[in-house]
């Protein structure tokens, strides 16, 4: 395979713009994106002497592809459902919902669903959540494998407070989680994440499993929910009066580390903080989620504060959008209701290489330094009529991002590339 460049502006992060400023980004407004193999071999302004074929997408904006730490794709069908807070949502919705998935024929169509729409969306990574049948992760991997994606997913752990065709055993959850690993992690570009849903749906010894799995598997991922809501934090303490606090009881079955993804952290006290720091766990932020189940709003600032990595999720489908963009839109909303600025280019930063590293993926995808993975999307900024007579009067690119972050969604994704070749609808 040849080299092949791809002529247009392009925006990529070296660094976090939070931390490091302007030295973080680099824009080329005539830019040049060569791949080859699949990696990226060069990233520069574009220069006239070159005798490899270039795609010309002069006037459209190249960025990484899109990484979403935390997301649902048994809950596609489901997104945009009404009225409730977590835990009714879950008993009402979310349960029958994914109670389908035993149903391979029907885990592998939503798959595929889930896959279009992701790309569409110009999302080329996630963390994914499965249910608790193993077929639903063997239907998600198989989909993603075909579309040479880099995917992170697992089999959802649950033995209790839950419908019973949902249940596991704690025995036979370790069993299947164990097979699911051993059958899928490392395997292309695909890795596996032990998913005990959430504290109230798995019994100690389920915990006491899910750490042993990690234990057995040290590079594996651990993927939960985490202090996403009032009723569901004082539920935890009903059920595990011996801990100190919420994430104390993950902690105590050893869930904490650097491949620990915990969505929400929208309450956590200091000594929550402290500990997600000092074992370099991960938090990532749902701001459609909390807003449309009315959890409560992210203090983004303090846990950045606290040194802990942060991605952004979409977490369909309690949230309402698989775009990326939308959700960095309301992430600044939700900084805003708090007092605070977020500026456009810590959205894109925190959706880009900043999600690669809350994901420990940033030696391989995230932004366009030497030998990384070609996953890249190609932004048309003047893909409505709105878009076009807004995004010709920015002056800067952080005035173009902070426009796209406000309004672009899916209509903006003008194309979106797989290992340097665009992606196709399946
Ligand atoms: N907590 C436990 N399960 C879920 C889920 O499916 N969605 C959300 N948002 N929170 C959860
Ligand atoms: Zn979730």
């Amino acid at each position: 395979m040849g080299k092949r460049g791809f002529r247009a502006a392009i925006l990529h992060f070296l660094d976090d713009p939070s931390i490091a400023g302007d030295a973080a980004w680099e824009y080329f407004a005539d830019g040049l994106l060569v791949v080859e193999a699949g990696k990226i071999v060069a990233v520069g302004e574009y220069t006239h002497t070159i005798d490899f074929e270039v795609v010309d997408y002069r006037g459209k904006l190249i960025i990484p592809g899109f990484i979403d730490t935390h997301i649902h794709y048994p809950q596609t069908d489901m997104i945009g459902a009404y009225g409730a807070q977590l835990l009714d949502w879950l008993e009402t919705y979310t349960f029958p919902e994914e109670a389908k998935f035993a149903d391979e024929h029907h885990a592998r169509d939503v798959a595929e669903r889930f896959l279009n729409e992701l790309l569409r969306n110009g999302t080329t990574t996630a963390l994914v959540f499965g249910t608790v049948h193993p077929q639903s992760v063997d239907a998600f991997f198989q989909a993603a494998q075909q579309r040479q994606l880099r995917m992170i997913a697992g089999k959802v752990l649950m033995d209790r407070n839950a419908p019973e065709n949902l249940c596991d055993t704690a025995e036979q959850g370790y069993a299947e989680s164990k097979e699911l690993i051993q059958r899928w992690h490392g395997v292309d570009r695909l890795l596996y994440a032990v998913t005990p849903r959430f504290a109230p749906t798995s019994s100690r010894a389920q915990l006491d499993k899910a750490g042993e799995l990690l234990q057995e598997f040290p590079d594996v991922y651990m993927h939960t929910h985490l202090a996403e809501n009032e009723a569901e934090i004082a539920w935890v303490a009903e059920l595990f009066p011996e801990s100190d606090n919420y994430l104390d009881v993950y902690e105590h079955s050893g869930l904490l580390g650097k491949r620990s993804v915990f969505a929400h952290g929208v309450h956590l006290c200091e000594a929550s903080c402290e500990r997600l720091a000092a074992t370099d766990s991960v938090v990532a932020h749902c701001p459609t989620s909390n807003l449309f189940l009315g959890s409560g709003l992210f203090p983004l600032r303090k846990i950045q504060q606290h040194g802990i990595r942060v991605g952004l999720g979409t977490d369909v489908g309690a949230g309402t959008s698989f775009s990326m963009l939308q959700t960095m839109g309301e992430a600044y909303k939700v900084q805003q209701l708090q007092g605070q600025s977020l500026a456009a280019l810590e959205t894109l930063y925190l959706a880009t290489l900043g999600g690669a590293k809350a994901l420990s993926l940033d030696h391989c995808i995230g932004n366009f330094t030497d030998g990384k993975e070609a996953d890249f999307v190609v932004l048309d900024l003047a893909a409505t009529p709105l878009l076009a007579s807004r995004t010709a009067r920015c002056r800067s690119i952080q005035e173009t991002i902070f426009v796209l972050n406000t309004l672009a969604d899916d209509r903006a994704v003008a194309a979106t590339y797989i290992l340097g070749e665009q992606a196709q609808s399946h």
